[in-house]
């Protein structure tokens, strides 16, 4: 089984109206609800490719159970840790024709140490040697960088394989905790090595060194170029299919769910990345809040040697 985890999940509500007018009332031509948050977006990507996942995270309050009927009438399998406090909504403004935007995030719900012990709780009663365990996105205000280390440890322990997508401190202490995977993008692994981008360029097995923090296999993905993987044993580039791109965000957790579905299949990283980059530019290639599907995957994939 796969099992994706969302802490910081938001309502994303975006609405469009023809034209900013300040003090005074627009209407919407037209409004949409997404469920935001990483653990989410690989648990649709993995809808959309047929595959199987079960989303856990923290869900509160009418915004939480709004999140929790969207992401149901998608078939995915929901446990969600119940919060005192309310799920946050990050509403964006957008003009017609998508000349300017607004977008303004909540700050979200404070975590309190009982309701950060029964999501530990939930996951614990759900490990099983040989799954996977995606654990992605920010971290709520209440739950320390250290966090996802210790879940990685858990799941580790368990004979089950924990996959990483965030940055800041909860990667850099997430990777010291040796997961399965770990999927920076370029910013995010510079960030890490403490590089800036010409350094980094300069800099001869910077993935090693990245390694030698602690995952044990790597993946930095580098946009529209392509990823880079890393192994003990191997260092290799791919490039990425060709498409025309729409919108890239989200391409990254797309990518994510490729990589664990063929990993979880029992294939090697080199076999799983072709799938990882189709799966990301297919997204990539996608409108809006929009992932791709499993034709236009399998159509992307054939591209790849
Ligand atoms: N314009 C594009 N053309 C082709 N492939 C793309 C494009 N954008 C993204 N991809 C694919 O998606 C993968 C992930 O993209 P990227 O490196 O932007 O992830 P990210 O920065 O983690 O994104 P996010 O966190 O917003 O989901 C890339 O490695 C690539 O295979
Ligand atoms: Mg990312």
């Amino acid at each position: 089984m796969i099992y994706t985890l969302t802490l910081n999940p938001a309502a994303d509500l975006e609405l469009q109206i023809d034209e900013f007018a300040f003090d005074s009332v627009s209407r919407a031509n037209s409004s949409r609800l997404d469920c935001g948050g990483k653990g989410f977006n690989v648990s649709r990507m993995l809808n959309n490719l047929g595959v199987e996942s079960i989303a856990l995270g923290f869900i509160g309050g009418f915004t939480g159970q709004r999140l929790a009927s969207e992401l149901g009438k998608m078939n995915i399998q929901c446990q969600f840790t119940q919060i005192a406090g309310e799920t946050r909504t990050n509403v964006t403004v957008v003009e017609a024709g998508n000349k300017r935007h607004i977008k303004v995030n909540e700050a979200g719900p404070n975590i309190s140490p009982e309701e950060l012990s029964n999501l530990v709780e939930q996951v614990k009663q759900n490990l099983n040697a040989g799954d996977w365990w995606v654990l992605g996105g920010s971290l709520p205000k209440g739950v320390s960088a250290s966090f996802y280390a210790e879940l990685i440890t858990l799941i580790e322990n368990a004979g089950a394989h924990a996959v990483l997508d965030t940055s800041g401190e909860a990667l850099r202490e997430g990777i010291l905790a040796q997961p399965s995977l770990v999927k920076p993008n370029l910013e995010e692994a510079q960030e890490l090595l403490g590089l800036s981008s010409e350094e980094l360029t300069q800099t001869q097995g910077w993935t090693q060194a990245l390694l030698a923090m602690g995952p044990k296999n790597l993946v930095v993905s580098l946009g529209k170029k392509g990823a880079m993987i890393a192994d003990e044993h191997q260092c290799a580039e791919f490039t990425s299919p060709t498409i025309v791109e729409a919108n890239p965000i989200g391409a990254g957790d797309s990518m994510v769910a490729g990589l664990v579905w063929r990993l979880s299949l029992g294939e090697s990283l080199s076999q799983a990345l072709p799938y990882g980059l189709a799966c990301g530019a297919a997204s990539a290639s996608r409108q809006g809040t929009d992932l791709g599907s499993l034709e236009q995957v399998e159509q992307l994939r054939k591209q790849i040697n």
